[in-house]
């Protein structure tokens, strides 16, 4: 069953420079209790595209094409009272770099506490904690270290603090901003074992961002490529990372080499990605790849299915190649 469908959405932000397109005409959805990743290196647009979904953009914002269907209903036409039902209850967010932004002279669980009675009308504090150590028993926090401060807990529990209060109203779909990207590599692994069974009791939706690949190839169903505000590949995960189509998802795989197995050097980029407030007219990749010919810098990239669940966007390539 579909949780969340997304049409065409193309977001820009005013800027003094003017308009800046930061995600261009992105298509994708997620069935209930299913994982999508989104990828794509530094300001390519995915935390742009979790903040739209929350309804949280900044004002200088304007979404100028799409459509957003969660759970059946238009989340972009709904009044900012809809959406409040909607947000935390239905959606809940994981924000990047989170984990930083728990207020230091509160206890964790009141922190957490907080978040049940802003949300659920006329829960007692009582009941409101009571929830609190489920959760904190769902995200494998002892319960004995509760009502610690925030600097009295390891970087990996503050990040389970913050899944426990993305999951405090029980929402259909979480998105999860790079939530393991500030942890050491042990505990990134055993919180994102922890999101998967999370995931499987509660049946939740997630829509996981991260500009790593192989976290994403680790947790996904499917993945999203995204180069310069473009979706640039689309497809179930083991398509995407086995048989990488477009170039620069192929780019993005040979720097995890390790993951394959193979012994090489990742590489550098060549180049930067395009500047977003003049982007090329052509494919924004096209300084970059390795592939692709004249045609390329002037000619708009297609969508080419390389199979029933896999395609990119892309100028030159043959898909019977
Ligand atoms: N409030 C804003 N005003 C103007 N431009 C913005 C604003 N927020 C983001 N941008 C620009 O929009 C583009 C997309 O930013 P976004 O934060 O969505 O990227 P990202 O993929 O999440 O990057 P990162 O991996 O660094 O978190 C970038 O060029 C960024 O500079
Ligand atoms: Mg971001």
């Amino acid at each position: 069953m579909t949780l969340l469908d997304v049409k065409n959405l193309s977001i820009s932000y005013q800027t003094r420079g003017g308009p800046l397109q930061a995600v261009e005409d992105i298509s994708f959805a997620l069935d209930k209790g299913k994982t999508l990743g989104f990828v794509g290196e530094s300001g390519c647009g995915k935390s742009t595209i979790g903040l739209a979904l929350m309804g949280l953009l900044p004002p200088n914002t304007t979404v100028t094409s799409g459509s957003v269907r969660f759970n059946g209903s238009d989340l972009l036409s709904l009044s900012e009272e809809k959406l409040r039902q909607v947000r935390w209850q239905k959606i809940a967010m994981i924000f990047q770099a989170a984990m930083n932004a728990l207020n230091p002279v509160h206890r964790v669980s009141d922190q957490v506490a907080e978040a049940i009675l802003a949300h659920t009308p006329g829960i007692s504090k009582t009941d409101a904690l009571a929830q609190v150590r489920e959760l904190f028993d769902l995200v494998e926090i002892p319960i004995k270290r509760m009502n610690d401060y925030p600097h009295q807990y390891s970087g990996g529990m503050k990040q389970r603090a913050v899944i426990a209060m993305a999951l405090a109203c029980r929402p259909d779909l979480i998105i999860a901003d790079e939530p393991t990207t500030a942890l050491d590599v042990i505990v990134q692994a055993q919180i994102l074992d922890e999101i998967k069974s999370i995931q499987k009791e509660l049946n939740l939706g997630i829509l996981f961002i991260s500009h790593d690949i192989s976290v994403v190839a680790d947790v996904c169903d499917h993945i999203g490529v995204m180069y310069a505000g473009q979706l640039v590949e689309y497809g179930h995960r083991r398509e995407v990372f086995e048989s990488p189509g477009h170039p620069y998802t192929q780019e993005l795989v040979g720097s995890h080499q390790a993951l394959l197995g193979a012994q090489c050097q990742p590489q550098s980029a060549p180049s930067a990605a395009p500047n977003l407030l003049s982007p090329p007219p052509g494919c924004r990749y096209c300084d970059r790849c390795k592939e692709g010919g004249d045609t390329c810098r002037t000619e708009a990239p297609q969508w080419i299915e390389l199979s029933d669940n896999h395609r990119i966007f892309c100028c030159h390539r043959d898909p019977e190649e």
